[in-house]
């Protein structure tokens, strides 16, 4: 999906994500709340994508089945092997990480640790720890932040060496003072921090076992140092509650619609433009306020998106014009004038040049190469043909209540003012069909139907009604 950066294919990556997320307040387990179109841990996930790492081990709960399943999205969508260790009670960091090593193959001698937490992280970030030589057995993330309430602190000894890393709970006022901050993210040599893994105890404010210790371990057992490497501050952000969401949902979104202005769309007011991170958008596109464009929406080249547009799932061709109009799961051809005030259901398709106007529902229907549904209509299960007139108000009455049915407009057929369109049924090609009519029975190519009552006119009978 991205550009491989370096290949490890001796290096496994472990991800924690084990934890109940307490701060969130949730139902759903932490790393699957969404921003800006992917998980918590699909961000991360996407961030390794292009390190050529050998394998991936997700830490997981117990029934996590919801995590084990976008875990395997993620492994079909990365192809590489993905899997899922569980860690059946959240005891801490570092007891997740030694439920991993213990589900690791022997081969894997390094191991990339990050959290399932941190959705700013780049590619490149993640390179650069890789990066450091093999020879060091601990490489850590820190950085230095304005406020670092909440994180753990990098102390240092004298000379500058990393020594220990202590935690908000567990830190005196002076330590709460550090500004470096451990990122929770390490590349580990195997053979010398596995045991000091296996040894950590759990004597610390949260009765957990911190993988964090393993730095003062290390440290202290005088086989080396934590090795630090100043990572920028903004990706470090560990979300751990609706608020710190939200903050980072801020960030993708403004990274992403700057990618697609420096590659040539306009984006009028980026602060109400909101467009998922896997969304693309063809160059000299206009997006205006108010955009919303979800999931894998593919915009074309010259299109007019917006304002106040929420497309979902869409794929739109070049040159398409779409306003104040929702969509989910449609396509849009090159072209396509759509809006105001459009409702496209999923399984809608519309062909090169058609044109679907206000207040027109549509859903599982083709709209053909021209085709005009210019306002007030619903046409859901229907196929309309190439350069067809639906006028306003036509209704495809396709359910009778237990069952949907199919209705067929042929190309270039012209369909009244207010017509309802009994399915199952068919209006031929070239065919005509007077406004007002109630279509039940299929109409031949080329012919004209008329179906309602003829009009009574009582000359002089209106007096006396209007009081
Ligand atoms: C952790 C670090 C802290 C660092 C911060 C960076 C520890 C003890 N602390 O704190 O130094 O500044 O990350 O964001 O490591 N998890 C499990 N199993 C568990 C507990 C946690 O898999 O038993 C997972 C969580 O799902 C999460 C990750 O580990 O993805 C980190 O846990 P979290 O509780 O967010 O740790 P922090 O308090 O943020
Ligand atoms: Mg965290």
């Amino acid at each position: 999906m991205t550009e491989q950066l370096t290949e490890h294919p001796d290096t496994a990556a472990v991800v924690l994500a084990a934890g109940r997320g307490t701060r969130f307040r949730s139902a759903t387990p932490k790393v699957l709340h969404r921003v800006a179109g992917r998980s918590l841990l699909g961000h991360v996930l996407g961030a390794m994508a292009p390190l050529g790492l050998g394998r991936i081990v997700v830490v997981v709960g117990p029934d996590a089945g919801d995590v084990e399943a976008e875990v395997a999205a993620w492994a079909d969508r990365l192809g590489r092997p993905v899997t899922t260790v569980v860690q059946e009670e959240q005891r801490g960091t570092g007891d997740a990480l030694d439920v991993a090593l213990a589900a690791l193959p022997d081969e894997v001698s390094r191991v990339l640790v990050t959290p399932g937490d941190t959705p700013l992280l780049r590619p490149e970030t993640l390179a650069a720890l890789l990066a450091v030589g093999p020879e060091a057995p601990l490489v850590m993330m820190t950085a230095d932040l304005d406020d670092p309430f909440g994180y753990g602190r990098v102390l240092r000894d004298s000379d500058g060496r990393v020594i220990e890393v202590v935690e908000e709970r567990d830190a005196d006022d002076e330590q709460r003072r550090i500004r470096e901050i451990n990122a929770g993210m390490y590349v580990l040599d195997r053979a010398v921090v596995a045991p000091l893994v296996a040894a950590l105890g759990s004597d610390n404010a949260q009765g957990e076992r911190y993988l964090t210790d393993v730095v003062g371990a290390l440290a202290a057992s005088g086989a080396g140092h934590g090795v630090p490497v100043l990572a920028p501050a903004e990706e470090m952000a560990g979300v751990n509650d609706r608020v710190q969401l939200a903050d980072a949902a801020v960030v993708l979104r403004r990274r992403h619609l700057e990618g697609l202005m420096r590659a040539g769309v306009s984006v009028v007011d980026p602060a109400h433009t909101y467009v998922d991170v896997d969304v693309t958008v063809g160059a000299e596109s206009v997006l205006l306020p108010g955009t919303i464009l979800e999931g894998t929406t593919r915009i074309g080249a010259r299109c007019t998106v917006g304002p106040s547009t929420h497309l979902t799932d869409c794929a739109v061709g070049d040159d398409a014009v779409v306003h104040s109009t929702r969509a989910d799961a449609a396509e849009l051809g090159d072209g396509v004038e759509v809006g105001p005030f459009a409702h496209l259901r999923p399984g809608t398709r519309l062909g090169a040049a058609a044109r679907v106007g206000a207040f027109v529902q549509t859903k599982n229907a083709d709209v053909g190469p021209g085709a005009k549904v210019p306002h007030l209509a619903y046409v859901g299960d229907a196929e309309v043909g190439a350069g067809a007139n639906v006028a306003c108000g036509v209704v495809t009455v396709n359910y009778d209540g237990r069952e949907k049915h199919r209705t067929t407009v042929g190309a270039g057929a012209f369909v009244g003012c207010g017509t309802m369109l009994v399915a199952p049924v068919t209006v031929g090609e070239r065919a005509f069909v007077g406004a007002g009519s109630t279509i039940t029975d299929d109409v031949p190519a080329e012919a004209l139907a008329i179906a309602r009552a003829r009009q009574v006119t009582k000359e002089g009978r209106a007096a006396g009604r209007l009081g």
